[in-house]
């Protein structure tokens, strides 16, 4: 049976709570598939007693379990390959002689899935900057999803995974084989730190960054959420650092302070001299 528009509105205001995104209201089929697939493994009688639940319980293990299964996780090594290339030629060196005297260095990818996007700074990182593993080196990923960051911290992939962006030098040099999957090995692994956050919500204490991924998630945020979500990246990064967005997003007409800079085909945004503030 359809899901009834009362019951997609219910779901739609538990994941806007939730996680600060309101669902298109095209998902209806989307959320309906999810709820069954939740209530079966719940051994429920169906979906109108996982309804009931939710109903009952806005905030409880269950509903984050159908926030989480409605989030867009998709993700992939290197994707879209330019902003490593201006990482690689452009950003990293520059920072590298910035930073020479403080020697430190922390890079964010905030919404990380399951965490290939940092796990590709850091492969960049060992490949073409070694240098910097003798710095204080801060790789953190951070998502609202708790399976995701499971699955982040444990860097196992399947073949359909690694096929996506991973180049075939990488894989042999840093990865390791467990039957079908391949897991990052134990060096790499080791540089990230993956922590819980809701974007949405209040921030944890994380250091200031030099560099933030934030691709592909503000994209789902309404335009006052992304402002908010914005403003406080724009706390959050220091004053001369970087801000990567999906090529879907952008913070024009959303922030002012950011900046697009060019680097090649890769857009990077950089707050705007700030007279009085330093590194
Ligand atoms: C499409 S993935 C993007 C992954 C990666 N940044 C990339 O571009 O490949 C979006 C991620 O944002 C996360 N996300 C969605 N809402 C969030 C929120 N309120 N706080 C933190 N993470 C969130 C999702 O769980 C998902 O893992």
């Amino acid at each position: 049976m359809p899901l009834a528009a009362n019951d997609f509105e219910l779901v739609r205001q538990i994941v806007r709570d939730h996680v600060g995104i309101l669902l298109d209201s095209w998902k209806t089929s989307l959320v309906e598939t999810r709820l069954s697939a939740i209530a079966r493994g719940e051994g429920l009688a169906g979906v109108d007693d996982l309804l009931n639940h939710l109903r009952s319980r806005s905030r409880s293990p269950l509903s984050t379990r159908v926030v989480e299964s409605l989030l867009t996780t998709e993700t992939s090594f290197f994707r879209d390959v330019h902003p490593f290339e201006a990482l690689r030629q452009f950003i990293l060196p520059d920072l590298i002689i910035q930073r020479q005297a403080r020697r430190r260095l922390a890079i964010w990818s905030a919404g990380c899935a399951s965490g290939q996007e940092i796990y590709s700074v850091a492969m960049l990182i060992r490949e073409h900057f070694p240098s910097l593993l003798d710095w204080s080196l801060q790789l953190v990923g951070t998502d609202v999803s708790s399976s995701m960051l499971a699955k982040a911290a444990k860097g196992r992939y399947t073949e359909l995974e690694i096929n996506r962006g991973l180049p075939a030098a990488a894989l042999v040099k840093y990865f390791e084989q467990h039957a079908l999957e391949w897991q990052i090995k134990l060096e790499v692994r080791a540089m990230v730190e993956f922590v819980q956050m809701n974007l949405a919500g209040s921030w944890r204490a994380l250091p200031k960054m030099d560099i933030i991924f934030m691709r592909n998630v503000l994209v789902y945020f309404d335009v006052e959420k992304k402002r908010e979500i914005l403003a406080k990246v724009r706390r959050q990064l220091h004053p001369d650092g970087f801000l990567f967005l999906g090529g879907a997003e952008s913070t024009i007409n959303l922030d002012d302070d950011f900046q697009p800079t060019y680097f090649g085909p890769a857009v990077v945004y950089r707050l705007r001299a700030r007279v009085g503030e330093a590194a």
